[in-house]
């Protein structure tokens, strides 16, 4: 049984005094739930407030990027060798990175290597545009970016896949569950393909886009479901901690 993950990616969004104050709102009634792996990704300047602030407690830590140098010339960039100790997950290859700042599958690819040799745990985010979707090529993008993700890497360790088809991000239009659940199929075969059918059962895939308290049981009650990337929902303290309840709840009776 995979264990369920939730992930609050907060993109670009709480100064530091606003990130205090959203982790301070929902981290106790977080904690008290079990059975679900629990992430908040605040904006780098805030991971060690965040940090300091969810010590003690089962809530983990991410960061939303990285670059995968080691340390150098790299104005404006933060390495796996900063995150490492600070931060165990790291969330790669969003869509909006790959949209408006260039990250390539073999950026994302680089950066994922860069993540695994630091111990850090990648969330690979992949997923079709509307455009791709309606040309019908939804299955043949997913593939590709997962396998180049993983291009020369021998073991994914803990890597969790984040299918997140970019039509579904922060329009309100979530996908449906019964479509998100094929798609993580097709993950899933394509992880068994390259690293064999029992590292592809361990795998945890999450689903993104537009995720809500109010719509959680529809993607979490899908068996190739294991958790959801989440953006607007976890900004606000008792809609995340809805849909890490629903997700306890779900997974434990399933
Ligand atoms: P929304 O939940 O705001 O649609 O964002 C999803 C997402 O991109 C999470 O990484």
């Amino acid at each position: 049984m995979r264990m369920p993950i939730i992930a609050g990616n907060w993109k670009m969004n709480t100064t530091a005094t606003e990130a205090a104050e959203l982790v301070k709102a929902m981290k106790k009634k977080l904690n008290s739930i079990s059975g679900v792996e629990k992430v908040l990704c605040p904006p780098f300047i805030s991971l060690t407030t965040v940090k300091d602030l969810i010590k003690g407690t089962s809530i983990k830590l991410g960061a939303q990027n990285m670059y995968y140098e080691r340390s150098g010339a790299y104005t404006g960039e933060i390495s796996p060798a900063m995150l490492s100790g600070l931060c165990e997950i790291v969330v790669l290859g969003h869509s909006e990175r790959r949209a408006h700042f260039g990250d390539t599958d073999q950026i994302v690819n680089r950066k994922v290597q860069a993540a695994l040799a630091m111990q850090l745990t990648p969330i690979i985010c992949v997923g079709e545009s509307l455009e791709q979707n309606e040309a019908g090529e939804t299955i043949e993008v997913v593939t590709r970016q997962v396998k180049a993700a993983f291009q020369g890497i021998d073991s994914p360790q803990e890597t969790v896949i984040a299918y997140e088809p970019i039509w579904a991000i922060g329009t309100g239009k979530a996908a449906r569950g019964d479509q998100a659940n094929a798609l993580s199929g097709v993950i899933r075969s394509v992880v068994a393909q390259l690293y064999g059918n029992s590292i592809a059962q361990e795998m945890r895939i999450q689903y993104g886009g537009s995720v809500t308290a109010a719509n959680t049981s529809e993607f979490i009650s899908q068996p190739e479901i294991d958790g959801a990337l989440v953006g607007g929902a976890s900004l606000k303290a008792a809609e995340f901690i809805g849909i890490v309840e629903q997700t306890s709840k779900i997974k434990q009776v399933g």
